[in-house]
């Protein structure tokens, strides 16, 4: 495959800091091109610099053969270099069509022009198989067809090399599913994709080369075909990570939780409850798996007296809830790590040591007269001590929560949620977009807690995260518990099945 695009000796630094080091890239037409690499390896910035969003401090750009001195993201689009960013840039106020010819100088004029770039966008998407509502605003369309908005406004610009920055991060399996069809469409159409992603099972399906990014430098590109996951994950470390092997356990002495036919809004099959029953065990981890949206975020904020059930039987640690509230949840010894970090589990305007202590400051270790007088220097010293214990990365405890990588903060609610020694844990997508590294270290957290005597709750959508951890599985479906199966050995066929409601 003929070579387009060539990035040669890319340093780019901030301050002191080298995010890219002497960073070589070629890309092929045609071709799905990886990046990968832990989170701060340098891919978005290596890429930021493809588009011209940063100039590099150092090195040269070459797109066929020719240097180019891509200064401006429009210098970019003009040379059909296309990004999709982590986080959408789309004007959410604005429709689907109003989104996609913003900012394209042609699109200026007359009513008839308008119709025409309509029917080019339409004939575009159909070629790509990219379902969109134009006439929609962004603001009520999906993560998933947003995503599909932001690459049809690249094709539509004329994108021949279009760049995704970690596109999977936000979808379910099933749209997963739809973007790698487009980007089989994309190549096959003589595109090419750059993906990046640290997702190890996504990366070895959908890309022809794999170039490995540490600490801000390129380790090597390998051939799909000559890569395993395992070798990958350690290129990518650069340690051998040891595959993964918890002991599966049977038969919990006793039960922490207990679910009775319970019910919640059980008409709505993606977002109720229909005669739910299951128990959690004490020193035992559940697994619940399904597809997003069966009701297992009600599940989650059931146990944790976010809402309350209309009707059926609670019982935490024996005794049947009578109010459901957060607070009395927290209580009974219920933590949570919930769903959405950013706006459930963190305040990202505080820091990491005030997050760390947001549920202790009552503490009498913490101050006297119930928070009236605070002590500075034990919480300060307690928050260091977690920061080693929980490997948060920072460069300070004093810097705001929200500055630091997704796989840190997550670590930030790990150490507040679990230093509570909590009877039981619920942990909702608790490695979603993480890297291997922190995915490692939080199912390793996670299993001590299990050892300790508390029963976790783990509800994910990845269905391999379910089989590593759990030690029993229940599979929801549209609000129903549709199976229960064992941890050790599970019938990986038979539950899929069960997944899709069969
Ligand atoms: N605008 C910036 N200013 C300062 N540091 C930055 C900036 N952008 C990225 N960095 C730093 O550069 C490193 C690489 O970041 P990034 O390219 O975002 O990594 P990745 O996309 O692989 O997760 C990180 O340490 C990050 O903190
Ligand atoms: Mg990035």
């Amino acid at each position: 495959m003929e070579e387009i695009l060539r990035m040669e000796h890319i340093t780019k630094r901030f301050g002191d800091m080298y995010a890219n080091r002497d960073i070589n890239l070629d890309i092929r037409k045609g071709e799905v091109h990886t990046l990968l690499g832990e989170n701060g390896a340098g891919k978005s910035t290596l890429m930021n610099v493809l588009i011209g969003l940063y100039q590099p401090t150092e090195g040269k750009i070459f797109l066929n053969g020719q240097e180019v001195r891509i200064d401006s993201p429009a210098k970019a689009v003009q040379l059909g270099i296309g990004m999709v960013h982590q986080h959408f840039m789309l004007v959410e106020a604005m429709t689907v069509f109003e989104n996609i010819i913003l900012g394209d100088r042609q699109a200026k004029g007359v009513f008839i022009q308008k119709e025409q770039r309509r029917r080019e966008i339409l004939a575009l998407a159909e070629k790509y198989g990219l379902d969109v509502q134009l006439d929609k605003l962004i603001t009520d369309i999906s993560v998933g067809e947003q995503q599909r908005v932001e690459i049809l406004k690249a094709l539509y610009r004329g994108a021949e090399l279009l760049i995704l920055d970690e596109p999977t991060a936000a979808l379910t399996d099933l749209e997963v599913e739809g973007l790698f069809a487009i980007i089989g469409k994309l190549t096959g159409e003589g595109k090419s994709v750059v993906f990046i992603s640290h997702k190890m099972r996504e990366v070895l399906r959908i890309s022809d080369r794999i170039t490995i990014l540490r600490a801000g430098e390129t380790v090597c590109t390998v051939d799909r075909a000559n890569a395993s996951a395992g070798e990958l994950a350690s290129l990518m470390m650069g340690r051998e990570l040891a595959p993964s092997h918890y002991e599966k356990k049977e038969n919990p002495e006793r039960q922490v939780v207990v679910l009775e036919h319970v019910d919640y809004n059980k008409t709505a099959k993606h977002s109720g409850l229909s005669d739910v029953s299951l128990t959690i065990g004490a020193g035992e981890i559940l697994g619940i798996a399904g597809v997003d949206g069966n009701g297992q975020s009600q599940l989650a904020q059931l146990i944790t007296g976010v809402i309350t059930p209309d009707a059926g039987r609670v019982d935490l640690k024996n005794s049947k809830v009578a109010k459901f509230m957060p607070q009395a949840f927290i209580e009974e010894g219920v933590s949570h790590i919930p769903e959405d970090r950013n706006k459930m589990g963190l305040v990202g305007d505080m820091s990491v040591k005030e997050n760390i202590l947001l549920k202790s400051t009552g503490l009498p270790r913490f101050s006297r007269f119930g928070g009236m007088f605070l002590k500075k220097k034990a919480m300060k010293d307690y928050a260091l001590e977690m920061q080693e214990k929980y490997d948060i990365r920072c460069a300070s405890i004093e810097q705001e929560a929200r500055s630091l990588s997704g796989g840190n903060q997550q670590k930030i609610i790990l150490a507040r949620e679990l230093e509570a020694r909590p009877d039981i844990l619920i942990a909702v997508h608790p490695t979603r977009g993480l890297d291997i590294g922190a995915t490692r270290f939080i199912h390793d957290t996670m299993i001590e807690a299990r050892e300790s005597g508390c029963g976790v709750l783990l509800i994910s959508a990845d269905f391999d995260e379910i089989l590593e951890m759990s030690d029993r599985i229940i599979v929801m479906f549209e609000g129903q518990v549709m199976g229960e199966y064992s941890g050790k050995n599970p019938p990986v066929e038979e539950i899929s099945l069960a997944m899709a409601g069969k």
